[in-house]
């Protein structure tokens, strides 16, 4: 790493209606240099990168970029194109591939016109080729986009910012969908990067990566930069606190007898699209009062698991029992009426409806209940109040109830879900990997809410790839490999690791 400025955000501000997503943000990038960017869900990290990247139009505040030859040249702000030019690459969280195309053609694309690239393909393949080399991003160009792992599919898309020349790498919560084992290959590509003086800024809401792989790091608090320290002189709780201006509290998760049981699957199958997918013949009891983890790397039966908890999978063989009551019919409303809270997966997509306002989505899963719907008309007034009642209890911050979810963080689209969930009292909750993504305060509420759960008799159905998440919530953990269910019977760290690669402990 070197001190040569590549990079200055100067005094930049933006507002959404009343809220104030940044203010007077002024950040610095060097050559070379790999910037951690943390703050709480909806402190302003991916609003400060839309801008960055041309997404959107700052109020305020200028942009500066090093040219090739390391001349500060202002950007023109809100032009993507012109971010893309000036050597700004962006990697966002949701990814933007077409599943059909191959992975040389999605480098390709937005670069040259249809013929052109035809005739450019094979000098591109040999760049392509030797930015592999050079960083250790290895995936085959000719495979479809559509059979890539998630991981896989990051690669893609960082290759194709450094096959259109970026200089300045941004990736917006990047480890937040990989595995463990691929979060560590990411940062030693990152590594091999930096050293060709490419710079990097990521967001991630996880301390032990920003201390292993960070030079430096800036953090952003309700819109405003609170603090930059290099990464040396930090360790979590210096950045915790910069981060909420407190320790964040830890609940403690108090012995308790398990009570009657409140899930049961008896040598239950559900056929997932391939072997390893699939769940074969497991058995599984919760009991109230019991929080249950399922720890394992993701793609190993996890989401057939929850389908079939959820109600969107059938069991091919076998039974699923609610509170005693066998299942016959699988559907989200019949499992949900059974007494199945669902907190799922992928909260912008399974968890929202985005285009509804965020007092509609309280109450989405309550459309025929007599004080939301009379005669075919939503009561606006009780359903109004009821959220705002809601949003009060479970902290939801964000643009207010009358605004459409879709505009609401990551953290807050959680806490929705968790209001919406929790207000129903089930028996039974099926929490599907919920911090990920969440600042260290949203996650801690997450947990807390969950215990309280526990305390009042529910039992949990906690599936997350984060295995200190597990180890820290679970009454028992069941390790998951291959879709088959394998009973820990200990809280060591290694041990349940080796599990979930599969070696019999
Ligand atoms: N297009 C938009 N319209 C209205 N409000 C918005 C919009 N985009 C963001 N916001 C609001 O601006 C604030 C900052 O949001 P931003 O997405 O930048 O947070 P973040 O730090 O990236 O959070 P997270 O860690 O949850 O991703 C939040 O209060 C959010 O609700
Ligand atoms: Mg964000």
């Amino acid at each position: 790493m070197t001190n040569t400025r590549v990079l200055s955000l100067n005094n930049l501000s933006k507002r959404f209606g009343s809220v104030v997503a940044n203010d007077a943000v002024s950040i610095e990038l060097h050559r070379g240099e790999v910037l951690a960017l943390l703050g709480e869900n909806g402190a302003g990290k991916t609003t400060l990168m839309n801008m960055l990247f041309g997404h959107y139009l700052p109020d305020g505040g200028s942009i500066d970029v090093a040219d090739e030859s390391g001349d500060m040249r202002p950007l023109t702000l809100g032009h993507p194109q012109a971010a893309l030019e000036a050597g700004i690459g962006m990697v966002h969280q949701h990814f933007t591939l077409a599943e059909n195309l191959t992975v040389l053609d999605s480098i390709l694309l937005g670069s040259e016109s249809l013929l052109a690239w035809r005739h450019k393909r094979k000098a591109a393949r040999a760049k392509v080729g030797r930015i592999m080399q050079r960083t250790g991003l290895t995936v085959g160009l000719d495979e479809q986009i559509g059979k890539l792992t998630v991981g896989e599919r990051q690669r893609v898309e960082i290759l194709k910012a450094l096959y259109h020349d970026a200089r300045i790498l941004v990736l917006d919560e990047p480890t937040a969908v990989l595995t463990p084992q691929e979060a560590d290959t990411l940062f030693e590509n990152i590594g091999a990067m930096t050293k060709d003086g490419l710079s990097v800024i990521f967001i991630s809401h996880k301390l032990r990566e920003v201390l292993a792989f960070s030079h430096r790091i800036s953090v952003l608090r309700h819109g405003k930069l609170v603090g930059e320290i290099a990464t040396s002189d930090a360790d979590e709780r210096v950045i915790a606190r910069m981060m909420v201006g407190a320790d964040t509290p830890t609940t403690p998760r108090e012995a308790m007898a398990p009570g009657a049981p409140v899930l049961a699957l008896k040598t239950t199958t559900v056929k997932g699209d391939s072997a390893r997918t699939s769940l074969h013949a497991v058995d599984l009891t919760i009991h109230a009062h019991e929080i249950v983890g399922i720890a394992g790397v993701s793609g190993n039966g996890q989401s057939a698991l929850a389908r079939l908890v959820s109600g969107l999978a059938t069991p091919d063989s076998g039974e699923l029992l609610i509170s005693g009551k066998p299942i016959h019919r699988f559907t989200p409303p019949v499992m949900q009426k059974a007494g199945v809270g669902r907190i799922p997966e992928d909260r912008h997509h399974d968890g929202i409806i985005g285009a509804m306002s965020v007092a509609e989505n309280l109450v989405i899963e309550r459309l025929r209940d007599s004080d939301v719907q009379k005669y075919g008309f939503l009561q606006q007034n009780s359903i109004r109040s009821h959220a705002q009642d809601l949003c009060k209890d479970y902290d939801v911050r964000g643009p207010g109830i009358d605004a459409d979810a879709r505009l609401l963080s990551g953290g807050n689209i959680q806490k929705l879900i968790l209001a919406r969930v929790f207000e129903c009292m089930p028996d039974l909750i099926l929490a599907n990997q919920p911090t990920r993504g969440l600042d260290m305060g949203a996650a801690a509420e997450v947990a807390r809410r969950l215990l309280e759960a526990r305390a009042r008799g529910a039992g949990v159905l906690l599936i997350s790839e984060d295995l200190d998440e597990v180890l820290a919530l679970s009454d028992r953990i069941i390790v998951i490999h291959d879709g088959q269910l394998h009973e820990a019977h200990t809280n060591d760290r290694e041990a349940i690791g080796l599990m979930m690669a599969g070696e019999q402990a």
